[in-house]
């Protein structure tokens, strides 16, 4: 199946859910498969949350926060995450930049100035992006969409044993911060979380990793057969 999908021209893909859904795995193991650039627009919205921490830029300042970060260069590479240089991998993922993340994630002007460089990012195709809004707002017309999710506790239980994340590992306590804030990214006026009319739905739970990537595998595939 892969060296079907190899022929083929250069996709955009998009992959879309809440949090734990899977959804970094899934997408980087999809672009490996298919020697595509994989994009974490997450890691952005971390990014510029934890910047305004650290200037002291107040979160809820809306035009601020936005000016701050027209003015960041952040990098999102395969397996790092750096700001102007400065390398903030691990400081991204921790429980206060999940809330700040979130909040910034609510203001139009600040998704403006990162859903513009998303879509540069995807200006020649061949690219994974992983988010909540990719296959809604960023590419609405992606060629493949797909939205990955989970029972809450499945997902829960992964967020709390990523050893990416820091952050408590009790998974009552993650399950409750994670669905605050999903519920957060489902209710916001600015883009929120769900389905894509045309994307194909991917329940997760109890499946291995193996198992997503060859279900998202046969959809792309899919797709690209039923547009011949
Ligand atoms: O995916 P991750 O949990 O790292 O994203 C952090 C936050 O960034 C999300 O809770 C969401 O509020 C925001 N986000 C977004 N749009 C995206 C990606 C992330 O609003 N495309």
């Amino acid at each position: 199946m892969a060296a079907v999908l190899h022929c083929m021209k250069t996709l955009i893909i998009a992959i879309d859910g809440p949090s734990g859904a899977g959804k970094g795995t899934v997408a980087r193991a999809i672009a490996s498969e298919l020697g595509y650039r994989h994009v974490d627009s997450g890691a952005m919205y971390r990014a510029v949350g934890w910047q305004a921490l650290r200037n002291g830029v107040p979160l809820e300042d809306e035009g601020a926060v936005a000016r701050m970060a027209a003015g960041l260069r952040i990098e999102v590479l395969a397996n790092a995450v750096s700001i102007d240089g400065l390398d903030v991998t691990r400081e991204i993922r921790t429980p206060a930049i999940d809330r700040a993340a979130a909040t910034v994630a609510r203001w139009p002007q600040v998704r403006a100035v990162l859903v513009e460089r998303q879509r540069r990012m995807g200006q020649g195709g061949a690219i994974v992006m992983e988010g909540r809004d990719i296959g809604t707002v960023v590419f609405p017309d992606a060629d493949v969409k797909v939205y990955l999710d989970a029972a809450p506790e499945e997902r829960a239980r992964r967020r709390a044993h990523d050893p990416a994340h820091s952050g408590p590992t009790e998974v009552a306590l993650v399950k409750s911060a994670l669905t605050a804030r999903d519920e957060g990214d489902r209710t916001r006026t600015a883009s929120p979380l769900y389905v894509a009319r045309d994307a194909t739905l991917v329940d997760t739970t109890g499946k291995s990793v193996a198992e997503v990537v060859a279900e998202v595998l046969g959809v792309i595939s899919g797709k690209l057969r039923t547009e011949k």
